[in-house]
């Protein structure tokens, strides 16, 4: 059996796997076709089955999932509003993505950490690693036809919405941070 501040901090990662899932079902639903289709749709169907290991870990280490209504994607609509133009989608995806595999690596690197959930870090960031690879892509493809200026630009100011959300969330939820990062996950 895990502990709280575990259960919650897997709960997290669920729920945010979920609503990328979600948010990226969307957008392929609606794309035309191209490249940027299809890399999108198998990015939502690498999402969706992240939420699922993280379901699955959770049984496996005996707990349920926690019904959270924040993610970390909500907060940034909340801070940049919905991405209007796929330019925009493409920069807080690159954004986001990077903050999820230094998150993730971060995790896999603290103490005592349980091997079920080392085995699912492990196995989500594989996949992490490919979203940033095509997102790049597909941005550098972007800068090309609107000038890398706007691409660059676009990037930037998500990378500053990103910043201080994530400092918002580690504030919020210092404790917990501090149980399973600093000294060491809790038993
Ligand atoms: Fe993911
Ligand atoms: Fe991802």
């Amino acid at each position: 059996m895990i502990g709280e501040n575990e259960r919650w901090l897997l709960s997290f990662y669920r729920a945010s796997e979920i609503a990328g899932a979600l948010f990226f079902g969307r957008l392929a639903s609606v794309l035309k076709p191209g490249r940027v289709q299809v890399d999108l749709s198998r990015h939502f169907a690498d999402e969706a089955q992240h939420a699922w290991y993280w379901t699955d870990c959770l049984a496996q280490l005996g707990a349920e999932p926690l019904r959270l209504d924040d993610a970390y994607q909500r907060r940034y609509t909340a801070a940049l509003g919905v991405p209007a133009s796929l330019m925009e989608v493409l920069a807080i995806t690159s954004v986001f993505e990077r903050r999820v595999i230094n998150q993730y690596a971060r995790h896999a690197r603290s103490p005592r950490i349980d091997p079920a959930v080392r085995a699912v870090l492990a196995r989500i960031m594989e996949d992490e690693r490919w979203h940033i690879h095509w997102v790049s892509r597909a941005l550098r493809t972007l800068a090309r036809e609107h000038g890398k200026d706007a691409v660059t630009a676009a990037v930037r100011r998500c990378q500053t919405a990103d910043r201080e959300i994530y400092r918002e969330l580690t504030t919020e939820h210092a404790e917990r941070v501090r149980a399973l990062f600093e000294e060491g996950a809790e038993t």
